[in-house]
């Protein structure tokens, strides 16, 4: 049988403790020389002890008598959580013998964090990759992908131009010698978020409020993080799935199209990997107030205690999102007003990266604005945070609406040349749980090859 390159199953990325203990303290041990290959250990959600990275924002900050807990995807290796799917997606490949090292180049289309995370994931089992991403994307993610030794295949325009970056993935993909990542329609996506990111929300949340997810929101840019809320579901059938979009680019609203700021999501499409079943709400975000709400939050210590913010927490959240997780937590305010939840109750969100690639767009945004000053920041930290609305929040849980976002993934995919009869297929929860039980079996054989 032959080897494949060593790396973590998806359990062992899930329970970071089923890790063989000294592989897992050596893991741990090498965070700080992120280039060693035992890196690909650290995939997972948890600290040195096992727990979830996550925090519960203070109430003075989100207005609602609601948790709003955030897990933090800064912590994976890469510095974002696209590293799992990158990996899972390159690992099954592996398995199946389908990406043979030595012989195959790999290809990454992204708008950054994925690209980021499968040249990193390259360089860790010794691959050639190609990175294909929008060329007007922040500067702080080429260097990153150029840093781990990626190619990078620009193709013009920013987010809402990722379908460009497709064409041309397609395009290389013709060659033999090239395998894709497709993070868009490719299952290791979903596998991955929702077995290791599901459950590590519900253990997130087991020691707050009433320990259960009332609500679970996250904006799509692949949607393979929204496939958590399929696994919270299971758990907590109660639970609310709420997708959100740039209202500048509202594409499963309204099968809107446009240019926004939100980097990493609103990819103007429903991607093939998005199970519609099981989300319940969409919601649209003006992008606006996810970088002014970065600002208040990466600057604004003293404003955040003016409102009552512990000094030591103002300092700690300074680091923690990008302006995609505040859009996800401007979401779980808005759902929380909209749910009418009340104290105990958890809604559940993701950071998929921290502030350390978003320099240049608080940058922007500084160069817009007149001023920038502690008055300013306070008006948008109440505007943005403790006043979020319930304004463009749409139920999607009729089939009707069901059947807006099945003819939109139509319009998407049969042109990628997926049959009916396979987009069809998605119509039924069965063919979501039947390729997520496809965990098991790659578990099993990922320890048997590797
Ligand atoms: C910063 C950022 N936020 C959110 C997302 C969306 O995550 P997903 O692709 O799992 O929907 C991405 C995806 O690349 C991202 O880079």
């Amino acid at each position: 049988m032959s080897k494949i390159p060593f790396g973590p199953t998806y359990d062992e990325m899930c329970n970071p403790s089923h890790i063989d203990p000294n592989i897992r303290k050596k893991a741990l041990e090498s965070k700080e020389n992120e280039l060693n290959p035992i890196n690909l250990f650290n995939i997972n959600w948890k600290d040195d002890n096992n727990q979830v990275h996550k925090i519960v924002l203070p109430k003075e900050m989100t207005g609602v008598e609601a948790n709003i807990v955030v897990l933090l995807g800064k912590y994976f290796p890469s510095g974002s959580h696209k590293v799992g799917p990158a990996y899972s997606t390159l690992i099954e490949g592996c398995v199946d013998e389908n990406i043979i090292p030595g012989k195959h180049t790999i290809l990454g289309p992204s708008t950054g964090n994925f690209g980021i995370g499968v040249s990193y994931i390259c360089n860790l089992m010794k691959y050639d990759s190609i990175v294909i991403m929008p060329d007007n994307m922040s500067k702080e993610r080429y260097e990153r992908i150029q840093k781990y030794g990626a190619k990078l295949d620009l193709t013009p325009g920013t987010e809402s131009d990722v379908i460009l970056t497709l064409e041309k993935t397609y395009e290389l993909a013709k060659n033999t010698k090239n395998r894709s990542l497709a993070q868009f329609e490719l299952l290791p996506n979903y596998r991955f978020h929702r077995h290791v990111t599901g459950n590590a929300c519900i253990e997130a949340v087991k020691n707050v409020g009433n320990g259960r997810i009332a609500c679970f929101t996250s904006a799509p840019g692949s949607a393979g993080t929204l496939g958590a809320g399929d696994q919270i579901k299971k758990e907590f059938p109660e639970a609310k799935v709420a997708a959100l979009e740039p209202y500048e680019c509202s594409t499963l609203m309204n099968g809107g199209r446009g240019q926004h700021r939100i980097e990493g999501i609103g990819d103007k499409m429903c991607t093939l990997i998005h199970n519609v079943l099981t989300t319940d709400f969409v919601v649209m975000i003006k992008d606006e107030e996810t970088v002014q709400g970065l600002k208040v939050i990466h600057n604004g210590i003293s404003v955040l205690e003016s409102f009552g913010i512990d000094k030591k927490i103002a300092e700690s959240m300074t680091d923690l999102f990008g302006p995609s997780g505040i859009c996800n937590i401007i979401g779980a305010i808005k759902m929380a007003k909209y749910l009418h939840l009340g104290p105990g109750e958890n809604v559940v969100t993701i950071a998929t990266d921290g502030y350390d690639r978003y320099d240049t767009v608080i940058q922007n945004l500084e160069q817009r604005y007149l001023e920038t000053e502690d008055f300013v920041l306070k008006r948008w930290f109440k505007d943005v945070f403790l006043n979020a609305d319930t304004n463009y929040i749409a139920d999607y849980r009729p089939i009707s609406q069901k059947e807006k976002l099945f003819i939109q993934k139509e319009k998407d995919w049969l042109k990628f040349g997926y049959t009916k009869a396979y987009l069809d297929s998605m119509k039924d929860m069965s063919f979501w749980d039947n390729e997520y039980n496809k965990v098991f079996e790659y578990d099993k054989l990922i320890k048997e090859k590797r």
